[in-house]
């Protein structure tokens, strides 16, 4: 569990993380509304070079961005989703290409496209402020990357 102190402490640590990224990760983002996902995007984004403003993808679904090292990101959101169609069939070439760094929040509904392979951050508030993160990584690309993390 790694204790986050505010919202600058988890861009970093999502900058950390995003900085490690060679493509082909798969990142789930677990937590409540406000627990501070999108937050760790912004991170993430900032380790890959992104200089577009991360936006939550809540009505369009997924966005993609263009990253260093000729990667992309492509971030999906799926709450209050139903049904989520056709992005299912994007979000599983997304997990596929070795070019693409995919990161996922409210993936319930689409659970059965990510792969095992994944690294998965449960993200739970414990003041206004502060957050616990949870990293659970399965596969040897999340393992090396979490084992970096203190
Ligand atoms: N330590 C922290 N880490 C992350 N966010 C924080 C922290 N402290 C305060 N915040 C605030 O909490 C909010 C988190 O919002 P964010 O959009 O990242 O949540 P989310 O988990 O993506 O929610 P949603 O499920 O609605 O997409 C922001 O307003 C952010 O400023
Ligand atoms: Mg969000």
């Amino acid at each position: 569990m790694t204790h986050i102190s505010s919202e600058q402490t988890m861009k970093a640590f999502g900058q950390h993380i995003g900085s490690l990224l060679h493509g082909g990760e798969v990142i789930e983002l677990v937590g409540d509304v406000g627990a501070g996902k999108t937050t760790f995007v912004k991170g993430l984004a900032l380790g890959l070079d992104i200089d577009e403003d991360i936006q939550s993808p809540s009505f369009t679904i997924s966005r993609t961005y263009d990253a260093r090292d000729d990667l992309r990101l492509v971030h999906y959101d799926f709450y209050r989703l139903d049904d989520a169609g056709i992005m299912k069939a994007e979000l599983q070439e997304s997990v596929n290409d070795t070019g693409v760094v995919t990161v996922i929040e409210w993936a319930d509904i689409a659970s059965d496209v990510l792969p095992n392979s994944r690294l998965t951050l449960q993200i739970i508030p414990t003041s206004e402020t502060e957050r616990e993160v949870t990293v659970s990584p399965v596969g040897d690309r999340a393992e090396i990357i979490a084992g970096t993390l203190v």
